[in-house]
Parts: structure tokens; C-alpha cells; sequence
């Protein structure tokens, strides 16, 4: 069902994705997570000098408030990152109340890989390390996790799959975003509504889900005993499937070629592209599910090095921009969403006191 116009993206049933007009393979293959920020956020390109602007404005706010991390010391050592994230997240609507709106939207999207990777590093007993102005999102992500400087190969792979990640018109967090702006309520309290429903395994929880499936099935000889066992039990398999993509969902193409890249850079995780394919091959052969994005960024994560619980975390590090972009669309022909629905319950009843019941 059509809820809204949108000129921020738009995926099609024939497996293409364009974000304000241009395709998803051009920005994957030519930009950056800043430009594409950019684009998403004000529906062009910038020029030279805007994007070198947007860039710093965005490298200056990367830091938490102390009183953040003071938050985070109060919460249980074994929560989950994405509650974590989420209680952290909202904890900054409360910090940032001065900030002015367009500061605010800089704000959190500079701000989603520290929260994300040091939330993560402090709950777990760690110290928090301090993103570096001089880094791009991918690359600050890479080295907030490890302490150290990731390799410019690792750094471009990880803000490939931020830019995937960026943005996918009406899906449930966008929608979820956008009816909460319908309210007037300000962007911390709709984007942690975002981050509440990209939890769920059925949307952005299925990158987690999938990793710990790979890493239960083991290798590519156990893929189809395997797949055939959830299928008869009629269980999901995560990472398949998409409510608008039916034969193939154009960012898993993409990041099964950065997978392969990967591969071939390291050394690392051939049996693990080994076992993707031949989890695709028999979920297409017995089900005709198409892999989603989320199957192919998991194994591109895990040899990132990146925690499996951090995997729904690092995909809000991105999409915060296009929830942004939905709560600035919303508000500019704004209407508050009041949808209907079919009553199928009783009528007509008569009420009994308690003590007759
Ligand atoms: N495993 C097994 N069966 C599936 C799967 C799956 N992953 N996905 C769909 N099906 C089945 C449905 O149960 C249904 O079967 P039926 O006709 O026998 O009842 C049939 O395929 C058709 O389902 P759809 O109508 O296409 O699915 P829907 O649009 O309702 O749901 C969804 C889409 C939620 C993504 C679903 O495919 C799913 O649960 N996938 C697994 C979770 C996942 O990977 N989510 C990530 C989505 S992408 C993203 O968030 C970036």
C-alpha cells in the first residue's frame, strides 16, 4: 500500500535501487559515505566546497558528551549493543536540546559510530576510544573498534556497505521514523523509534541472525541438509527474502562482490564465501528466495573483525541518515498519520459487574 510520496529513494520489483535519482551501483562504485550523506540528505550532489563543509561540520560533532558515557556505565555488562544503542541514542535528546534543528541532524549522524562502537566498548568493560577527525565514517568505525588504524582497503569495503545501508524508501524503521515526525515530535525521539524497529530479526536484526546461522551451519557440505531442515519445520532463513525484491535484491549483488574482493585481499574467509554460495544456490533452488543485503554484509563484517552483536548497530550508523532525510520530508507537507482498520471484533456486549462475573 502506497502511504506517501517520496523523492528520497525507491526500490523496484525488477531489482534496482536509486537514491534521489541516481543508481545504487553508481554511488556503491563511485562515492563516498559523506557524499552520499550529502545527496541523501538534500536531494543533490554537493560541489567541492560544500561537501568539504558538510565533511568537517560532520568530523566536529563526532564526539560523545561526557554525560553519555555516564549513562552507558549504568547499564547491565551483558545488554545487548542495539539496546544499548538505542538507550544511549535517546539519552542524547536529552543532552542536545540547544542544538538548533539543522545542528541537530549533523549532530546525530556524526555522532552514530561512537555511540555504536564505544556504547558497545563500555558496557562490554572497555575504554572508550576517541574517533579521529581526520577519518571518514567507515574508516573511524574500523578504528573505534580496534584501537588502531584500519588498512584504506578495509576502510573503502566498510563504507561500501554504509552507503547500501544508507537509505530503502518505506521500509518498517523509515515508516516507523516518518510516523513519528507525523506527531511533531523532534528527531531523537523518531529516530530512537527507528532504532527500536530496525532491531527486529525481520528487518535490520537479520544481519546478526544470518551470521549466527553461517556460523551454526559451518560448511558449504551441510548448507542444503540444513536449509531443507528449516523449511520443513517452516522456520525463517535470515537473510532471504524481501518484501519488494522477488529474484534479487540489488545491494546483496553488490556486497557479495565486495565479499569476494575481500576474500581475495586478506586471505581471509574463503570457506565462508564457500558456504554463502552454496546457501544461496539451495535457498533458490527449493524456495526461490533471493539473498537480501543482510547475508552478504554479515560475512563482510565478521572479516572486518567486527563483533556479530554489533552487526544491527553498524547498519543504524547508516541508515540515521535516511531516517533524517524521511523526518525533514515528512515535516515539509506534514499530516499526521491516523491510518484505519477493519474492526473484526464483538459488538454489542453487555457489561457485567465484577461481582457477577
Ligand atoms: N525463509 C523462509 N520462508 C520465507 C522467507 C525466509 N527468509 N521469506 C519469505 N518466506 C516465505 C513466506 O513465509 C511466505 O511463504 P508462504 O507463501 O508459504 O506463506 C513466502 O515466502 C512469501 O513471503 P513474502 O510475502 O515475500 O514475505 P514478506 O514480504 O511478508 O516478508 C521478509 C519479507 C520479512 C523480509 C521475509 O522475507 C523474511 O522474514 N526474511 C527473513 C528475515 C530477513 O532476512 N530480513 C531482512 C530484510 S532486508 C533488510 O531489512 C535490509
Amino acid at each position: 500500500v502506497a502511504v506517501a510520496d517520496t523523492k528520497i529513494a525507491k526500490s523496484g520489483a525488477d531489482g534496482s535501487l536509486i537514491y534521489r535519482g541516481y543508481s545504487i551501483q553508481d554511488l556503491f562504485e563511485k562515492s563516498t559515505f559523506e557524499e552520499t550523506a550529502f545527496l541523501i540528505l538534500n536531494g543533490r550532489l554537493p560541489s567541492r566546497k560544500e561537501l568539504a563543509v558538510f565533511t568537517s561540520r560532520l568530523r566536529r560533532r563526532s564526539h560523545l558528551p561526557p554525560e553519555i558515557y555516564k549513562v552507558l556505565r549504568t547499564l547491565p555488562r551483558g545488554a545487548h549493543p542495539m539496546d544499548i544503542l538505542r538507550t544511549a541514542f535517546s539519552a542524547l535528546g536529552t543532552i542536545e536540546r540547544g542544538l538548533s534543528p539543522d545542528d541537530r541532524k549533523i549532530s546525530i549522524i556524526a555522532k552514530m559510530p561512537s555511540l555504536v562502537i564505544n556504547s558497545y566498548r563500555v558496557v562490554r568493560g572497555k575504554r572508550p576510544v576517541e574517533p579521529k577527525e581526520s577519518l571518514g565514517q567507515g574508516a573511524n568505525i574500523l578504528y573505534m573498534l580496534r584501537g588502531k588504524a584500519p588498512s584504506a582497503f578495509e576502510s573503502w569495503v566498510m563504507e561500501r556497505v554504509l552507503i547500501l545501508y544508507m537509505e530503502h524508501d518505506f521500509n518498517a524503521s523509515a515508516f516507523t521514523v516518518t510516523v513519528v515526525a507525523s506527531t511533531l515530535a523532534d528527531v531523537y525521539s523518531a529516530c530512537t523509534a527507528g532504532l527500536a524497529a530496525l532491531k527486529g530479526p525481520l528487518h535490520g536484526g537479520a544481519n546478526e541472525a544470518a551470521m549466527q546461522m553461517l556460523t551454526k551451519i559451518g560448511k558449504a557440505e551441510n548448507a542444503a541438509a540444513y536449509v531443507q531442515q528449516l523449511l520443513a519445520a517452516h522456520e525463517k532463513i535470515m537473510g532471504f527474502g524481501h518484501r519488494v525484491y522477488k529474484t534479487v535484491d540489488p545491494r546483496a549483488q553488490l556486497t557479495k562482490q565486495l565479499l569476494r574482493r575481500l576474500v581475495a585481499e586478506t586471505g581471509k574467509g574463503e570457506a565462508l564465501y564457500d558456504l554463502c554460495e552454496a546457501v544461496e544456490k539451495v535457498v533458490w533452488e527449493l524456495k526461490k528466495l533471493p539473498a537480501n543485503l543482510e547475508f552478504y554484509a554479515a560475512p563482510v563484517f565478521h572479516i572486518l573483525g567486527v563483533p556479530q552483536e554489533v552487526d544491527t548497530p553498524l547498519f543504524a550508523c547508516s541508515r540515521i541518515v535516511g531516517w533524517v532525510a524521511h523526518y525533514d520530508e515528512q515535516l515539509q507537507d506534514n499530516r499526521i498519520y491516523r491510518p484505519d482498520a477493519v474492526y473484526v471484533g464483538e459488538k454489542g456486549l453487555k457489561y457485567v459487574p465484577i461481582s457477577e462475573r
